[in-house]
């Protein structure tokens, strides 16, 4: 730390055991850091973050434009990270920002315009190998061919395609207007873009475990004038290690993705975590059958077939309610699910 950081860090800055932070980190209409609204858009009462932390050294190398509480915690204790640099939940600020946790000592950065918060961050020898399921996804390959034609192949089991499938998805969404939408699993950003797009809300997190999904997500978003500058973030993350705090999210989007999660009921409990009380979780999967599958039929689906892990629809339920969610339902059509679920 510069001795003029050192000197108005010492007459502002208050000790970080006397920083009181919030359940539920949503930041005040007129701050600094809270993403920008459409005039149009209504916004909930938030409690704004207590600000002037000192920070280490090592996040001094990054722009000195402010130090804040953030919407983003650590994924190791839940604690809300401490940000320095430029404000705002858009590509450009949050790359050039620097992260940290207070309580665990450890920083978090940006990398090939992503912000990497998975707990394996920065670790130089050990490597984590997660289930097929999950691995397949950060290939290349798989990435770039994602949304130039594999996405598209999901029709034949039923999925409605992309318009129609976000159409539905706010429909659902209609209690999180002009408050936080974290896509998980994102995967190349399709719903992630859509989300932005729509205006509708204060923030969209495009969040995925696969570094090349993301990588491709931040192309499509650099191609599109409309989108660069929006309230967009790119996170790797686990989806059973949210980098959020409790309460903090307004709705969870997971498209065509629970049967690739190495465990759905951790992600349930996740997402349920991060949900604040009214909050909505909507996600897509493939059924591994449905009612209306021959009886004779349904002994050869097997749960854990081609690598994936295929639920059937009282599984889904059972697993939103266990995790305390409520107001459950669903839309059915061949082996495509959309099922709905509410934090009370
Ligand atoms: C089939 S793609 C779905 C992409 C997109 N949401 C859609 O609707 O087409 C599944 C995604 O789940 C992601 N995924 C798999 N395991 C994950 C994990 N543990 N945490 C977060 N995302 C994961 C993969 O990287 C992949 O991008």
């Amino acid at each position: 730390m510069s001795m003029n950081m050192a000197a108005s860090a010492a007459t502002t800055a208050r000790p970080l055991y006397l920083i009181k932070f919030p359940k539920r980190p949503h930041l005040l209409s007129d701050s600094q850091f809270r993403p920008r609204l459409l005039s149009s858009q209504t916004q909930r009462t938030t409690i704004r973050a207590t600000s002037a932390v000192v920070v280490e050294s090592d996040l001094s190398t990054k722009q000195d434009q402010g130090t804040d509480v953030d919407l983003f915690a650590c994924p190791i204790c839940y604690e809300p990270l401490i940000r320095k640099g430029p404000v705002g939940l858009n590509l450009s600020a949050i790359y050039r920002s620097g992260f940290k946790c207070k309580r665990c000592q450890k920083s978090y950065t940006s990398k090939d315009g992503y912000l990497d918060l998975t707990v394996t961050s920065g670790l130089r020898d050990y490597i984590e190998v997660q289930p097929v399921r999950t691995e397949l996804f950060r290939s290349p390959l798989v990435s770039f061919l994602y949304e130039r034609g594999w996405r598209q192949n999901f029709r034949q089991s039923g999925f409605p395609g992309l318009d129609e499938e976000f159409k539905m998805a706010q429909e659902y969404f209609e209690p999180a207007k002009g408050g936080l939408v974290v896509d998980v699993s994102c995967g190349s950003g399709l719903f992630s873009r859509k989300f932005a797009k729509s205006g509708t809300y204060s923030g969209v997190i495009a969040l995925d475990y696969s570094e090349n999904m993301l990588r491709q997500c931040y192309n499509f978003i650099k191609k599109d004038d409309t989108l660069s500058t929006t309230n967009i973030a790119l996170v790797r993350a686990d989806v059973s290690r949210l980098p959020f705090a409790p309460g903090s999210v307004d709705a969870v989007h997971a498209g065509a993705a629970l049967h690739c999660w190495p465990s759905p009921s951790n992600a349930v409990a996740e997402i349920t975590r991060v949900l604040r009380s009214g909050g909505v979780f909507v996600g897509t999967t493939f059924l591994r059958y449905s009612s209306s599958t021959p009886w004779i039929i349904r002994p050869f689906r097997e749960r854990n077939s081609q690598g994936y892990g295929f639920l059937i629809e009282e599984e889904i339920k059972d697993l939103c309610t266990s995790c305390g969610l409520t107001n459950y339902s669903c839309k059915i059509e061949k082996s495509f699910i959309m099922f709905t679920a509410q934090k009370p």
